[in-house]
């Protein structure tokens, strides 16, 4: 059996902090020397441009190599991986032709499992410790397909008055890809944006941690104008600035989503 763990980032609020968590969760990875997949499954190609400049990513989508053309053509992954300048770091890019997917997987037999079957022969291989995939904040086929594809799935839950809405469609979806992938299960909630002088900050983590079953990770994230700055520079904030407070946070929150991913 393959040891690759492909874990999702996924929660359909919008906002959340799943790419900026994904990003920086792969690159830490890579940093550690951990062999690296990023897959970006959202039409609006944030993680693709946390990389790579607007003119390098839109010369992909242009080229067919991305999840689009191989998620509509049924294509193995294999050939749509592109290097990023960081080593063992390596990602399969979005288009904004993502806005269609639904269309294109509804008349698909077996359209939940279509990028598994895109995913398996690079997961067989075992070329790469894990793979991440950045969820677009919809419910539907497709993130059905991307939780299918997981062996876990991390849900970033930003600290604000709103950050809890939806999270019970989020779980309610989750057990229902159960029913479809038995062997996909949540990994935890990561807290993002977090600002602890305030009360609903409070408050989101009491709640969090009153949830029976579900892993709060005890690292959270706090908001930093550093992860704004290391966007404008297609760089995460963990090879950006090693010494803001976020890249730190994001490094200690891998090292417990890897331990636990590794059980
Ligand atoms: N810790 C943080 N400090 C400051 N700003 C942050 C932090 N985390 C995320 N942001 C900002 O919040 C915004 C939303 O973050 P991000 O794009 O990661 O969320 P998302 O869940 O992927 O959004 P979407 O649902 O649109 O895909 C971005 O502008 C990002 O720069
Ligand atoms: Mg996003």
């Amino acid at each position: 059996m393959s040891k690759t763990k492909v874990i999702a980032f996924a929660n359909n609020k919008g906002g959340s902090g799943k790419t900026t968590t994904c990003s920086n969760v792969g690159c830490a990875m890579g940093l550690a020397g951990k062999r690296t997949l990023m897959i970006d499954g959202d039409m609006q190609m944030n993680l693709t441009i946390s990389y790579f400049d607007e003119e390098t990513a839109l010369e992909f989508a242009k080229s067919g190599k991305n999840i689009y053309q191989a998620v509509k053509e049924e294509k193995d992954l294999e050939d749509c991986i592109v290097p990023t300048k960081f080593e063992g770091l390596d990602m399969v890019t979005s288009s904004s032709l993502m806005s269609g997917i639904e269309f294109e997987l509804f008349p698909k037999w077996q359209r939940e499992f279509v990028l598994r079957k895109c995913l398996s022969r690079v997961k067989a291989s075992g070329k790469y410790d894990y793979i991440l995939v950045d969820a677009p904040p919809t419910l539907g086929s497709w993130v059905m397909n991307i939780l299918c594809a997981s062996d876990h799935v991390v849900i970033p839950v930003e600290a604000s008055p709103w950050g809890l809405f939806g999270l019970a469609n989020m779980f309610e979806f989750c057990n229902l890809s159960k029913q479809l992938s038995p062997g996909t299960e949540i990994l935890g909630i990561a807290i993002t944006k977090a600002n602890e002088r305030k009360k609903y900050f409070r408050q989101t983590v009491e709640t969090l941690k009153e949830l029976e079953d579900t892993r709060l990770f005890e690292t959270y994230i706090r908001i930093d104008s550093a992860i704004e700055w290391s966007q404008d520079s297609s760089e995460p904030v963990v090879a950006f600035k090693k010494s803001s407070r976020s890249a730190i946070e994001y490094t200690n929150l891998t090292k417990e989503i890897m331990k636990y991913a590794d059980r």
